[in-house]
């Protein structure tokens, strides 16, 4: 990453092993205490916190120290054994913001750095909190500038959202290769393209995609449309 014009790591940045030795530190006393954590951690902390510390170091570009030691991270494959809920990876960051803030550790950089544990912590989620509830309706947002996007739910690498489109607006083509994508119209209607093939579609109408073609939207529409669109991985 540049720095004030020079090109750093955000290890480096961020105040390389001194910084994340004291964030480990503080970060595993929390996990502990947490009542939705501690099961899972029924071993001593120095072997996991030392494993952190390498971890850490270079997810954030400073030396490879876990790769060398354990070979390649392989962090969702690794987290298999335990339960990950979405309420402990709410649980884990907040112990990790908690650490953060007791070590004075915030600004811009900071912020980079939380959100990609945001991201790895979404990744690690394996197993549903029994069950989550949540109203598309609620979901309902439109922009002038382009089309809207906002998560429903998420699992692992399989991600629910609500896509919302005003008359004219589009998803420009892309794919997801290796997903599949369902997609389900919840209101109004517009052009579904999939490689080559256009079709039109309209409410409670459902698309299945191989997530390795090309794919876009368009409402043609005189009214708002939204998609429901899971990408199952
Ligand atoms: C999302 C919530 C998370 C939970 C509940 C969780 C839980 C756990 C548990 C139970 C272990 C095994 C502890 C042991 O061996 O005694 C572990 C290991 C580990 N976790 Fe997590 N974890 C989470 C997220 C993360 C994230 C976001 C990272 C990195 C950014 C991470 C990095 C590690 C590392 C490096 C290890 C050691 C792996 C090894 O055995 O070599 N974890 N985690």
């Amino acid at each position: 990453m540049q720095l004030n014009g020079t090109e750093t790591t955000l290890y480096e940045a961020l105040g390389g092993e001194t910084t994340i030795r004291r964030l480990v530190e503080a970060f595993y006393p929390r996990v502990y205490r947490d009542p939705d954590l501690r099961p899972l951690f029924p071993n001593g902390v120095d072997e996991i916190k030392e494993k952190q510390f390498m971890f850490l170091t270079q997810f954030t570009g400073g030396p490879a120290l876990y790769s060398e030691k354990y070979g390649p991270p392989r962090m969702r494959y690794r987290h298999l054994a335990f339960e990950i809920t979405p309420r402990r990876a709410a649980a884990w960051l907040r112990c990790m913001s908690g650490a953060m803030e007791e070590i004075g550790l915030k600004g811009p950089l900071a912020d980079i750095f939380f959100e990609r544990l945001k991201e790895v912590a979404g990744i690690m989620v394996n197993t549903p909190d029994g069950m989550e509830i949540k109203s598309l309706n609620a979901l309902r947002e439109f922009s002038d500038e382009k089309f809207t996007m906002q998560t429903v739910h998420r699992m692992g690498n399989s991600v629910s959202l609500v896509l919302g489109f005003k008359p004219g607006q589009e998803l420009p083509p892309h794919k997801h290769s290796g997903a599949f994508v369902f997609v389900l119209v919840l209101e109004g209607e517009g052009t579904v393209t999939v490689g080559d093939k256009t079709a039109r579609v309209q409410r409670e109408d459902s698309i299945c995609i191989d997530g390795d073609e090309m794919f876009s939207f368009r409402n043609t529409g005189s009214g708002p449309a939204r998609l429901h669109v899971v990408l199952a991985k």
